[in-house]
């Protein structure tokens, strides 16, 4: 399949274009689809001869990747341009180049070129191949008004982060398929980044090779809806997962999102089978009542979901979960939301990401009074993650004096004591943080921990040989 990286130039040799060897500085927000994007235009905008630095400052441009799921989301982006616009005035520097990509992009197009926050380009989340010779352009000075927003779908529009560029430790990013075919009624990604499209397996399979070959050993498996993967309706997730899982040298696989909708059987037993397969479910419940699921078109109930959680439970060794919740969507009564806290009492994540439902122009829902009062939200939304700190912190009490394997993912940002010598990060197969205290490591060494003590989402560990 061709990729943006394959129709690209080479500008290894060649004179860089006009305009370029600018400076670039990328700032991210929003999921880890738009981090692995913004790998993608680092390897892009490198490859065409352009720098990229690490602050605003230092950058003739600055390009903001954006999200749009919720409106506090967009609001942060426009007020970051006033900001970074206010940052040069005080420095006496020159205005840069100031440009947004990702989901605002392409819901808001040339709206962004007007008003006191306007920017210089817009380019939405498949046009990142214009990139170069649109900066290019914009930094010599000749960019035509009307070709500074590029916005659109495109499926042939796959990205390829090139691995060499990112540190080797960690889970590298692979994103597997991009946009969405759901339509739940409160989201806007399916109209943001569009209909599901495919990378194709082979790929998906050569970018991790070259991962593999340029010192990872894990990868995260990136979409909006992993399990939905269908490439030309022949190879589904628990398929692609087994393919993965063969490239040698390869050690973990984890992914994100999966729609519980989509986890079947079969694909737990697929998890539950293959050992490079982490056991972690990052599988979205939304919320626990039905008749507000049934409103949000999520495609299963309340029971279907905890029968999922209760096969995978038996079915996957160790395994742990994670969810997203939506709180006050319209309609949603105070019965409603009780059954959303029982369902998080229930099925104890060990994460969740609690959200205040936000209204977002042109998805289903937005026909819908958004009729739960801003306070109701708020108070709804701190009695959610009360719950659940309450219910992790029991989880988390009963696992000291466990002992857990672990992989050092670098050096923890704060020692926990002066004395005893560097902190280590660590990360479990099922997604669990350790800081442990003490030694030599070196990134990707596997240890042994006993599991000491609980930091809100972090375990304290003591090296256990
Ligand atoms: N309002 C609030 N939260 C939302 N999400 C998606 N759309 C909205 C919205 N309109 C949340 C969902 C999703 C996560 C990525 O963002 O919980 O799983
Ligand atoms: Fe949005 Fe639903 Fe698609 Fe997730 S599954 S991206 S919440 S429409």
């Amino acid at each position: 399949m061709a990729t943006f990286q394959d129709n690209l130039p080479d500008l290894t040799v060649a004179p860089a274009a006009a305009g370029t060897g600018a400076s670039v500085y990328i700032e991210t927000y929003g999921c880890q689809m738009n981090v692995y994007d913004s790998q993608a235009i680092d390897g892009l905008l490198k490859r065409a001869g352009f720098t990229i630095v690490d602050r605003d400052l230092a950058a003739d441009v600055i390009l903001l990747n954006t999200c749009s799921v919720r409106d506090l989301a967009e609001h942060k982006v426009i007020s970051r341009v006033g900001e970074l616009r206010h940052r040069r005035r005080r420095a006496d520097l020159p205005q840069p180049v100031i440009g947004i990509c990702g989901c605002m992009a392409e819901r808001m197009g040339t709206d962004l070129r007007k008003g006191p926050r306007k920017v210089d380009l817009v380019v939405g989340v498949d046009n990142y191949d214009t990139l170069p010779d649109l900066l290019g352009k914009l930094t010599g000075g000749t960019c035509a008004t009307e070709q500074r927003t590029v916005t659109g779908h495109r499926s042939d529009a796959h990205y390829v982060a090139p691995p060499a560029l990112y540190p080797v430790n960690n889970s590298h990013l692979v994103t597997i398929h991009k946009g969405c075919d759901y339509k739940c009624t409160y989201c806007i990604v399916p109209y943001t980044r569009g209909p599901q499209s495919e990378k194709s397996p082979a790929a998906i399979i050569e970018e991790i090779s070259g991962i593999v070959s340029s010192g990872g050993r894990e990868v995260t498996l990136l979409g909006q809806n992993v399990t939905a993967y269908n490439w030309q309706g022949g190879m589904g997730f628990a398929a692609l997962l087994e393919k993965v899982s063969e490239v040698p040298g390869l050690e973990r696989i984890r992914f994100l999102t999966g729609h519980p909708h989509d986890m079947h059987r079969d694909l737990i037993d697929t998890i539950a089978r293959l050992d490079k397969v982490c056991p972690w479910l990052h599988v979205p419940v939304q919320s626990g009542s039905d008749r507000v699921l049934r409103r949000m078109k999520r495609y299963y109930t309340r029971d279907e979901y905890l029968e999922m959680v209760t096969y995978a439970r038996r079915a996957i060794k160790d395994v742990t979960f994670s969810t997203d919740f939506i709180v006050g969507f319209p309609g949603e009564t105070e019965s409603d939301f009780q059954a959303t806290l029982e369902i998080a009492r229930e099925v104890k994540y060990d994460q969740a990401f609690c959200f205040k439902y936000s209204e977002r122009p042109g998805v289903p829902a937005a026909k819908l009074a958004d009729d739960v009062s801003e306070d109701e939200k708020k108070r709804r939304l701190a009695e959610l993650m009360a719950v659940q700190e309450e219910t992790w912190n029991a989880v988390a009490g009963a696992c000291v004096g466990e002992i857990w394997e672990g992989v050092v993912e670098g050096r923890a940002r704060h020692q926990l004591t002066r004395e005893d010598g560097p902190a280590w990060r660590l990360r479990t197969a099922n997604n669990r943080k350790v800081i442990l205290q003490g030694g030599e490591f070196e990134v990707g060494d596997r240890l042994r921990t006993r599991i000491t003590g609980i930091k809100n989402t972090t375990f304290l560990g003591a090296r256990q040989d």
